[in-house]
């Protein structure tokens, strides 16, 4: 049975798409199948990959008038996948307050996933609306990338608390799988005091690992590439391997 893994968080360009990019090459790299599924309507993470055909996607897999199959693009690495998204994606969240059980749309969605993949990582826009909320509710568990910077740990207790509302209406197996930081620059003392002051209080859900800024992460995606294919000697490349290999040693 498949994994499933949702990145959130509510603040822009925190690094959640880089991460579940990264990740998931790393994953595949590891001899894992991996599922990235984008369900933002920026369709970073498709373009990312460098994937051109952007429907049919999430939304027409959302809406029925797709089925699994034919949503499912490879990428050009060995085991990895993705269901590409599109900006339809964004009438969704209009459509879906309408509806019914609308925090489960992706989750049954995905139900075919589960036993095609061993990990399905879905990547979420920048707030706390419907689409993150189906994202949660779909997921085992969420990983939550972090800029070490000065509001940091105020949103942070804000999404902890949306999760712990999550976990109480809709999704009660959900976990938090971990917290991580992101674009992080030794040479700042705020970015250590951040670091200091997350790991002190968030403890063992914090991962070892922390991903540098590093240039080579924003070049990767206009070539449509990931790291591992762009430059997999780069700091960054390093960081996201020893991160997915943390992923993988948490999530059996
Ligand atoms: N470690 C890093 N070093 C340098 N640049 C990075 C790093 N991680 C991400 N970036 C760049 O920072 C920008 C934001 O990253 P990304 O798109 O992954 O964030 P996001 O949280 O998905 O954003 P959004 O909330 O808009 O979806 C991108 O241009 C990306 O290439
Ligand atoms: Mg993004």
């Amino acid at each position: 049975m498949g994994k499933i893994f949702v990145f959130v968080n509510q603040k822009g360009g925190v690094g959640k798409t880089t991460s579940a990019i990264n990740i998931g090459a790393y994953l595949a790299m590891g001899g894992k199948s991996a599922l990235l599924v984008d369900f933002d309507s920026q369709a970073n993470l498709t373009s990312g990959v460098g994937i051109k055909a952007f429907k049919p996607g999430i939304y027409e897999l959302l809406s029925g008038s797709a089925v699994f199959d034919s949503v499912l693009r490879k990428t050009a690495l060995n085991g990895l996948s993705v269901i590409p998204a599109s900006i339809d994606l964004s009438g969704a969240a209009v459509e879906l307050i309408e509806q019914k059980n609308r925090e489960f749309f992706l989750k049954n969605a995905l139900e075919p996933a589960r036993n095609r993949f061993d990990y399905i990582l879905i990547d979420c826009p920048p707030s706390l609306g419907v689409l993150t909320l189906n994202g949660l509710s779909a997921a085992d568990g969420v990983l939550i990338p972090m800029q070490c910077e000065y509001f940091a740990m105020e949103g942070l207790t804000l999404l902890l608390q949306t999760v712990k509302r999550i976990q109480k209406n809709l999704n009660p197996s959900l976990t938090i799988e971990g917290i991580f930081f992101t674009m992080y620059d030794s040479r700042t003392r705020l970015a250590q005091e951040v670091v200091k002051e997350v790991s002190a209080y968030f403890k063992d859900k914090v991962f070892t690992t922390i991903i540098p800024r590093n240039v080579r992460l924003s070049e990767a995606p206009s070539y449509g590439m990931t790291i591992s294919q762009y430059d997999p000697q780069c700091s960054g490349a390093k960081a996201y391997r020893n991160l997915a290999m943390e992923v993988m040693q948490r999530g059996v």
